[in-house]
Formats: C-alpha cells, sequence, structure tokens
C-alpha cells in the first residue's frame, strides 16, 4: 500500500505547540491544564515549545477553537519555530483539516499522539497487531486529509480529480483489507488468550489496574520480586505480564500487571486492548492502584472507572490501592482520600511501606474464595494429597487405620474437582453448595 504519508503525522522528535479548551467552571485549572499533554508529548519523544489554551463553553465546530484563536496559533507556530500542532482533545477529521489548511501545519490530537506511544511500546505479537489495528481504524476517515495534504506539497490542489483521489480509492480498499485480516488475526490470539485465562483457573488471580503511571508494575515487583519494567514514562506496560505472588499465611496467587488507562483513551484503542484486558475481566479481585500524590486522583478514579465498566468489569468490586504515599506532602489529602474511599489502602510501592496491609486485606478479600473441609480418604491416595499439597493448605491429619481425615482450606472453585469414589468431602464453613 502506498504509505498515506504517515510518517507526517508521527510526534516523534518534533517541535510542538499544545492546544486546548477549557470551559469556564475549570478556569482554576489553567496553570496544570497541559500538564498531561505535555506528558505524552514528551513520552512520544517530541518536545513541547509553546501552548495556548483557550477558555470558552464549548469548542468550536468547525476549527476547535475560535478563529481570532487560530490567529493566535498562526503567530505562535512562526515564533516558535513549530512544526507540529497537538490538540489535547479528539478532533474530528474535518475540524484537523480545517486547522491544518489555515496554518499549514500538522495537526495531530489527543488520540493520535497516544497512538503514537503505543506503536513504539508494543513488543509482543500482539499488542503490535492491537496497535495497528487501532492505527488503521483511526486513520481509515482520515485518508481524505491526508492525501489532500500530500496533493497540496505536490503542488496538486485544485487539479480537480487529481491522483491523490484515485489512490484514496485503492487505499481505502487496502486498508479495509488490512482491518479484517488484522480481526481475523486477532480473535486467534484472543481465542488462545482466553485458554490460558481459563487454564489458571487452579489458582486465583488479582489483576492491577491503573490510570498509566499510577505505579502498577513498581507496585508488581515489590509484592512479587518480578523484573518487571518500570520508567517515569505513560504506558510503559502494554502487554500482560503475569507472576506468582505468595500471601502470607494463605497461599499463592497469580497477579497480572495490565495496560494503564488514561482519560479520553482512544475508543479503537479500548475496543483493540479488549483481549489484554481479558485478565482483568476474568481476576478474582481486581486492585485498582491510584497515584495519591496526583493533584487530579479523584479524576484518575472515575476514568479507571469507566474504562473498566467499558470492558465489562464491574467498577464496584476492585479493591482500591493510594500508592506513592511517601510523595504526599499534604496529610489532609490523604486524610480526605481515606474518609472517602474507606476501604482504600494506602501504600509506598518504592518504600515498600503498607504492603503487609494491602497483603492482609487482598486475602480477606479473596478469603470469600475460599472454604474449610474434610476430607476423608484412603492412606495411599498420593494422587489426592499432591493435588492438595499444590492447591490446598492443610491444617490437620488424623489417621484410623487405613483411612485419614484431612482438614483443610481450598478453592472453592476447585472443591467440586474431588470427586471420587472412595472420599468424602464434607463443607465446615457452611456455605452450601460447591
Ligand atoms: P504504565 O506502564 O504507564 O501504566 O505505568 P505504571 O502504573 O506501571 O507505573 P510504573 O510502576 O512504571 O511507575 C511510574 C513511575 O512512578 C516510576 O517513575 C516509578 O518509580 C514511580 N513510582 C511508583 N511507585 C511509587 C511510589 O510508591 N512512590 C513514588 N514516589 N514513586 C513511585
Amino acid at each position: 500500500m502506498a504509505d498515506p504519508k504517515r510518517e507526517e503525522l508521527k510526534v516523534g522528535s518534533k517541535r510542538a505547540v499544545l492546544v486546548g479548551v477549557l470551559p469556564p467552571e475549570r478556569r482554576d485549572e489553567r496553570e496544570r491544564a497541559f500538564d498531561e499533554m505535555t506528558g505524552l508529548i514528551e513520552t512520544a519523544d517530541a518536545e513541547v515549545v509553546g501552548t495556548l489554551l483557550q477558555v470558552r463553553d464549548k469548542p468550536n465546530p468547525a476549527t476547535y477553537i475560535g478563529s481570532g484563536k487560530v490567529a493566535e496559533l498562526k503567530q505562535l507556530i512562526e515564533q516558535t519555530d513549530a512544526e507540529l500542532i497537538a490538540f489535547d482533545a479528539n478532533l474530528s477529521p474535518a475540524q484537523g483539516k480545517a486547522i491544518e489548511d489555515e496554518t499549514g501545519t500538522v495537526v495531530v490530537d489527543r488520540s493520535e499522539v497516544i497512538l503514537d506511544i503505543f506503536a513504539t511500546h508494543a513488543r509482543s505479537y500482539e499488542a503490535r497487531l492491537q496497535v495497528e489495528l487501532a492505527q488503521l481504524l483511526y486513520m481509515r476517515p482520515r485518508l481524505t486529509r491526508m492525501w489532500t495534504h500530500l496533493e497540496r506539497i505536490e503542488g496538486g490542489i485544485g487539479s480537480g480529480r487529481g491522483p491523490g483521489e484515485k489512490q484514496l480509492e485503492t487505499d481505502r480498499r487496502l486498508v479495509d483489507r488490512r482491518i479484517a485480516e488484522l480481526k481475523r488475526k486477532l480473535k486467534n490470539v484472543e481465542k488462545r488468550r482466553e485458554r490460558t485465562v481459563a487454564g489458571r483457573r487452579d489458582h486465583m488471580t488479582v489483576s492491577l489496574v491503573g490510570y498509566t503511571n499510577a505505579g502498577k508494575s513498581t507496585l508488581m515487583n515489590a509484592l512479587t520480586g518480578a523484573d518487571v519494567y518500570i520508567a517515569d514514562q505513560l504506558f510503559a506496560t502494554l502487554d500482560t505480564r503475569t507472576r506468582k505472588w505468595t500471601l502470607p499465611n494463605w497461599g499463592d496467587v497469580l497477579l497480572s500487571d495490565t495496560v494503564g488507562f488514561i482519560s479520553n483513551l482512544p475508543h479503537h484503542l479500548v475496543a483493540s486492548f479488549r483481549s489484554t484486558l481479558a485478565e482483568a475481566r476474568h481476576a478474582d479481585l481486581l486492585l485498582h492502584v491510584v497515584d495519591a500524590s496526583h493533584p487530579d486522583v479523584e479524576k484518575h478514579i472515575k476514568t479507571v472507572n469507566s474504562v473498566l465498566n467499558d470492558i465489562g468489569v464491574d467498577s464496584e468490586h476492585p479493591l482500591l490501592v493510594f500508592n506513592k504515599i511517601d510523595n504526599v506532602s499534604d496529610r489532609a489529602t490523604v486524610d480526605i482520600l481515606r474518609a472517602k474511599h474507606t476501604e482504600g489502602i494506602t501504600v509506598s510501592a518504592v518504600q515498600r511501606t503498607g504492603l503487609e496491609k494491602l497483603e492482609t486485606a487482598v486475602a480477606e478479600r479473596l478469603g470469600d474464595g475460599y472454604l474449610d473441609a474434610e476430607i476423608e480418604t484412603s492412606v495411599g491416595n498420593g494422587r489426592l494429597f499432591a493435588w492438595l499439597a499444590e492447591h490446598a493448605d492443610v491444617t490437620d491429619r488424623e489417621y484410623t487405620d487405613s483411612r485419614v481425615t484431612l482438614s483443610c482450606r481450598l478453592p472453592r472453585k476447585l472443591a467440586a474437582a474431588i470427586d471420587e469414589e472412595g472420599t468424602t468431602v464434607t463443607l465446615l464453613n457452611g456455605h452450601g453448595e460447591l
């Protein structure tokens, strides 16, 4: 396929001006309005050389910012020698094109910056497929803009049905074909993944979810001793990683790290990453990791909950983990958080504080998924003993002749598996059926 000037749209190593709109009721956030977008731009390897913020009720439908601001933007581009305009919003294809036409400078929106970052961070086969699919779905309605852009560069503008238009039709067909192919490949990967996740049914699973940069990977390392890549970067983790986590006095669970969330996460990306997030959907418990030192902590919690709802996870369910408590200078912030989310646990993954409390809370939450039972069987039932050694916590053994009665605690979902002649299972904690 002729590359429809994808390179033109890449954020990497460009000088960028940031543009945004803030509604009047959020006027007092002006100072830090661009903090997150600056983080995104820098993660995408570009440099912020100027910002332009407009306070207005609603974005302008044609150019997002008002016409006076577009003139100001042109001046700013000249003064700063910027090569890229990055909007801290998701623009319609028409808005992007209108601003490019007015300013003669390449425009990217928030989705595109995030897509660029995802594209550079995608490591596994699955993540790469997911990112490419999201990129193509994003690009398809914008192909016209890319070709107009190319034609203008080549001096072809206004020349009627130019080569770009014919090429556009060809490209659309090629893009559609590739989209179909990627979806097919992802379905296969997804089936395999569902099988893997289902295959873990003999262990309880816990998934870490949270806003990007909240400290999920750091916490995973602190809890499991795993060597997970950590960077002060957004979306350092795109692939799900799973490690064994031993909860004191309880047993082993599997702990998974997942992709970070962000507000206005492009919905193509959420859709593409559904299968990666299968880990979170099937987990017995979610730990929602929050950067307690961030000024937008409540907003981050809401965003994560809404993405969780999007992927079909009940957001009432997660256990909140307030991380980076070492970085909170104002105690009142923590008190407010604690008062509002009474079940939240405060930790510092870096200083490894609060981890015991967290482990106890997790064990308590998972406790519901366990039951106490007495299992009576033959003393020669080596197969069952081996199975119990792996899956259950055996607390007592009583021998009578050739029989043994084992007192144990085992995952509720596994209890039904002990179904063999000559072995009797008696439930002790009265939760009824297996
Ligand atoms: P994504 O991959 O973007 O989703 O990030 P993540 O949530 O996995 O965050 P990660 O563990 O990569 O940490 C992000 C940054 O926060 C790193 O610079 C960490 O060192 C820092 N960090 C993590 N936990 C703590 C903490 O308890 N205290 C402080 N001060 N910094 C922390």
